[in-house]
């Protein structure tokens, strides 16, 4: 038994090493539980004050397009604690922004990193930069979806709950980059996930079809409807995300009337688990997709789960660059 673990563990390692990481579908269901037990590892030495510098001379390229607070920090920190080290490159600032194509500012970046995490905006972007590049590339979030912020969100929920599979976690709002990976993510661990939200913002069909299948195997039920009292319904996680994400800025205003329905408040999440947690991705319009009462609220772990992008990102980061 002890050495088919091992064996597993080697396999994981190995299959992973040097590997992309762009969507969650990029890892299988028992990659994305090893690395959540190896972010729970390095959590615990970190407390412990433990060093653990296993990427010791690393560097990481850290390409933004759009802001960031949690994502540029979690990772900068990451790549200290584990020895290496960070370089936040601004798009306004490197030659991408000034017109450089992705596949040569892909190669050249090649020859000096160990690593590049973006975040941009069109997925296509990154998958060019990433075909284009040879060293792991790491999603910080583009348009489609945000996968290291939901290795984060799955290792919240299993700290308070303890499992993951057969648990129902319902999301509220736009089918959003957040969403998608939500949905994935659900699917490859056997989270049951329901997503309420308005017709004309549902998540993305061929996303949706492509969990539905892998769901199947995992005994998983991805549901959609437009009914958030269908979604809450015994619901051990509430999730929702801004109404107009970045680049959706000129929608703001006519976004809020269409979402309204879908705020996470008290008279919704009365009807979920009374046990529930409620998860944001942070940053949150307090007023707007949920009420203060909630996300401030004795079930709120927002700010534990954006403590834990830093770890699940460090056993990414950990697994992907070693060398
Ligand atoms: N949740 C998240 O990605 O936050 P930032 O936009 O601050 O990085
Ligand atoms: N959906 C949001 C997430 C921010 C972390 C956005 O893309 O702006």
């Amino acid at each position: 038994m002890m050495q088919s673990l091992q064996f597993k563990e080697k396999n994981i390692k190995a299959n992973l090493k040097g590997k992309d990481f762009l969507t969650i579908n990029d890892l299988s269901s028992d990659e994305i539980m090893y690395l959540l037990t190896v972010a729970e590892e390095l959590k615990q030495l970190q407390k412990q004050g433990i060093p653990h510098e296993e990427l010791k001379g690393k560097v990481l390229g850290m390409i933004f397009e759009k802001s960031s607070t949690r994502t540029r920090v979690s990772f900068e920190v990451a790549m200290l604690q584990l020895g290496g080290h960070a370089l936040f490159l601004s798009s306004k600032d490197i030659q991408l922004g000034r017109g450089e194509t992705v596949e040569d500012t892909a190669n050249v970046l090649s020859g000096y990193l160990d690593g590049v995490m973006i975040r941009t905006f069109g997925h296509d972007t990154i998958e060019r930069f990433a075909n284009a590049s040879s060293i792991p590339v790491i999603n910080g979030l583009t348009d489609l979806h945000h996968p290291a912020q939901i290795l984060a969100d799955l290792l919240t929920i299993l700290e308070h709950k303890g499992y993951l599979k057969g648990l129902k976690a319902a999301y509220f709002g736009d089918g959003n980059n957040v969403a998608h990976s939500l949905i994935e993510g659900a699917a490859k661990v056997g989270m049951h996930f329901s997503i309420a939200c308005p017709e004309g913002y549902e998540p993305d069909e061929s996303i949706l079809t492509k969990a539905k299948e892998i769901a199947k195997e995992t005994g998983s039920i991805i549901e959609v409807t437009t009914n958030p009292v269908i979604a809450v319904n015994e619901a051990d996680v509430i999730i929702t995300d801004v109404w107009a994400s970045m680049g959706q800025e000129e929608e703001q205003e006519e976004r809020k009337g269409v979402f309204e329905p879908y705020q996470v408040n008290e008279e919704l999440c009365i009807k979920a688990n009374e046990k529930y947690i409620f998860m944001h991705c942070l940053p949150a319009h307090r007023g707007e997709e949920v009420t203060t009462g909630i996300i401030d609220g004795p079930h709120s772990v927002v700010y534990q789960e954006a403590e834990n992008r830093l770890h699940a990102q460090k056993a990414l980061l950990k697994i992907l660059l070693k060398s």
